[in-house]
């Protein structure tokens, strides 16, 4: 009774103190965005038409990471009630998708038609999503909120290393298709740092669907331009596909890690099922009071089990049968139990047969009521398949690359899958996007990374560092590391372990891979509730703003 009392108090100064704080924050992964989240909170807003602000403004000045021809997931906490849900806005495989689609006549999968081109698109989710997060949980007009993402298509955004460094990546195959090249590129070439990158099209896209709301994207003027230039492409979208696109509310994956309420993503994402398969072990060994060697051993064994599960169960629940007792702890101390405190499994002998990626976006948002936000959105590989319908500005995702187009074989990121996450037609691939909440008596956090398979990892390693009690910076500048059960290795994240430490891991039977880069690009808010203080952390691998403010009433 005592605890009920304290925790209510708590919960009723914490309540009081943000409120009369009136304080806000916003991470994202482009200072422009979250200048537009704050300019909305300021014109009376809440958190979600603040998302609304700043997914459509990523739209416009991240355009190698997310946008109106990509999908994801947004994880929303209506401070009122207490209501939480996540707005499943991932793509859907159009309806002439088949099973067999990336393969050539061999029967071999052929990576550049799941990657490249419109073939390997979705149907986006991104634009039924800002209209539906603004008309249901949203107060200002869809209008209002998509404002800033209009001034900034209208008038450029600035090259940075970052868009310099995807650019180039991705160079050949936008030069494939002249609307992408001509916006995205300068002659063919990488624009020059500082160079604008104006968006006239997508301007006026973005006004349609302020003006029509879904309509403005699925139907009329813009629909037509989507389905003529795709199929004139080689893509297989219909008026039909677009049409049918509806955004589904799902009830979030929920569960508890040593006191702490974890709040994640359900299927079509993979996050908050790997998540909890991974906590649901690692509370069966005492994490804090083991030496650093012994902790990442355990948490590696974790992964492995967590992302073996991931490959043979995992797929749209719409579609497939998933198992009940994933998430249960009894299942997790089963799994646990099969690994050695002292010695690396091998993945070859868990009972069967899964890996890595970067770009893509996440954006954490409090606001001064509590409303949160979390939101991992995504056109999958950096500019996505690289191509644009003449007249839109809508970039066009590959995340057809994250179904499984032939049973074993791994996609972009390495991962492989069976018929769980085979291709149909209207199905939504399998994701890794894991937009989180985690929350104890005394702190809550907001978090989430863009990074591909390694995007689940590096949410669990945040996770484990807040119940540490790390602040929000030490949380996104923490070394990486990663373990997807196939390939059977950890992969070290560049200059973040010493030698002393690898070889420890060595010593114990793992595999090591180290990276030639740093990976991720995590943004998190933490809220202290006893004292009220909030903070905010943008990862220092990434050009992103993470700030807190006050919000005049
Ligand atoms: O949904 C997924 O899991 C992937 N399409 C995410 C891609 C990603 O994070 C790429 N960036 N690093």
């Amino acid at each position: 009774m005592r605890h009920l009392i304290a925790s209510l108090w708590l919960c009723l100064f914490s309540c009081t103190t943000l409120a009369q704080t009136n304080q806000a924050a916003i991470a994202t992964a482009h200072p422009l965005a979250t200048k537009a989240g704050f300019e909305i909170l300021q014109q009376g807003g809440n958190a979600f038409d603040a998302a609304v602000a700043v997914t459509a403004a990523l739209a416009v000045v991240e355009p190698a990471g997310s946008g109106l021809g990509g999908g994801g997931f947004w994880l929303l906490h209506r401070a009122e009630d207490d209501y939480q849900v996540m707005i499943d806005g991932r793509e859907m495989a159009p309806g002439k998708a088949h099973r067999d689609m990336y393969l050539n006549s061999d029967g071999q999968f052929e990576p550049d038609w799941s990657l490249n081109g419109p073939l390997a698109a979705g149907i986006p989710g991104v634009p039924a999503g800002l209209v539906h997060l603004s008309q249901k949980y949203g107060v200002l007009p869809l209008e209002t909120s998509l404002q800033p993402a209009v001034q900034y298509a209208e008038q450029g955004f600035a090259v940075t290393v970052g868009y310099q460094h995807l650019a180039g990546f991705r160079r050949d195959t936008l030069r494939q298709y002249p609307e992408a090249a001509r916006i995205f590129l300068d002659k063919g070439e990488v624009p020059a740092i500082g160079s604008k990158i104006r968006q006239p099209d997508l301007a006026a896209t973005l006004k349609a669907i302020a003006r029509q709301g879904k309509a403005g994207f699925y139907q009329g003027k813009t629909a037509e331009r989507l389905v003529t230039a795709v199929q004139q492409h080689g893509g297989i979208w219909t008026h039909a596909d677009l049409n049918n696109y509806e955004i589904i509310e799902r009830k979030p994956v929920s569960g508890d890690y040593l006191g702490n309420q974890i709040t994640s993503v359900a299927l079509p994402s993979s996050g908050g099922l790997v998540l909890m398969l991974a906590l649901n072990q690692l509370a069966t060994f005492d994490l804090q009071q083991a030496d650093l060697t012994q902790r990442r051993h355990w948490v590696v064994e974790a992964m492995r089990r967590a992302y073996f599960d991931r490959s043979r169960y995992l797929g749209d629940a719409d579609f497939i049968d998933v198992p009940g007792h994933l998430t249960t702890p009894a299942y997790g101390r089963e799994l646990s139990r099969s690994i050695d405190d002292d010695r690396a499994s091998s993945s070859d002998a868990l009972p069967l047969n899964e890996a890595a990626g970067e770009n893509t976006t996440h954006f954490s948002i409090i606001d001064q009521h509590g409303n949160r936000v979390a939101a991992t959105l995504s056109i999958n590989y950096p500019f996505g398949s690289g191509f644009v319908a003449e007249g839109t500005g809508v970039l066009l995702n590959d995340e057809m690359d994250d179904f499984s187009a032939k049973e074993g074989t791994a996609n972009v990121y390495g991962l492989v899958g069976n018929e769980a996450n085979a291709v149909e037609p209207y199905k939504r691939p399998l994701s890794s996007m894991s937009p989180t909440f985690i929350e104890n008596d005394q702190r809550l956090m907001i978090i989430g990374t863009p990074g591909g398979s390694r995007i689940i990892s590096m949410v669990l390693l945040g996770l484990l560092d807040f119940v540490d009690g790390d602040s929000a910076e030490q949380i996104v500048a923490a070394p990486r590391y990663h373990h997807q059960y196939l390939p059977d290795v950890i992969q070290l994240e560049k200059d973040g372990f010493s030698e002393a430490e690898i070889k420890a891991l060595q010593q114990r039977g793992h595999a090591i891979k180290q990276m030639t880069r740093r990976y991720g690009d995590m943004q998190t808010v933490i809220v202290n509730k006893q004292s009220g203080r909030i903070e905010a952390a943008s990862d220092p691998r990434g050009e992103g703003l993470a700030e807190v403010r006050l919000i005049r009433p």
